[in-house]
């Protein structure tokens, strides 16, 4: 039976700014002007590649990796890429989600993304 397909791939986009004068930085920052159209431009860029049915973009607040902003987390796999600019975001499509490799050069440096606890190990 042929039902309504599930996406290939959704992107967490953190879309957190931090207030004027906070000194914790931010995925979008009015520092950084450019981390105020990767959103867009992540989206854009799915349509115009006619991948947007398939790859669903998501924004999201704070992942918890503000010092490596702006980021985006893409599952399935569970791969954090950081430090976003267009351009990055423009390989990431065309290598990761249209070509099926991660760009290993953007993803999260591994001494800050350690595997996960299992948190059948942590309940109470
Ligand atoms: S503000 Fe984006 S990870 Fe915290």
């Amino acid at each position: 039976m042929m039902g309504i397909p599930q996406p290939a791939f959704y992107i967490f986009k953190c879309q957190q700014s931090a207030p004027p004068g906070m000194p914790k930085p931010s995925c979008v920052s009015q520092n950084n002007p450019e981390s105020q159209q990767l959103m867009q431009h992540l989206a854009q860029t799915l349509m115009q590649k006619g991948i947007i049915a398939t790859v669903q973009p998501i924004q999201t607040s704070c992942l918890n990796r503000c010092q490596q902003g702006p980021v985006m987390l893409v599952e399935p796999g569970h791969t954090m890429y950081v430090g976003l600019t267009k351009e990055k975001i423009d390989r990431i499509i065309d290598e990761h989600l249209i070509g099926g490799k991660v760009v290993d050069e953007y993803v999260i440096d591994a001494a800050v993304w350690g595997d996960p606890i299992e948190p059948a190990t942590m309940a109470r």
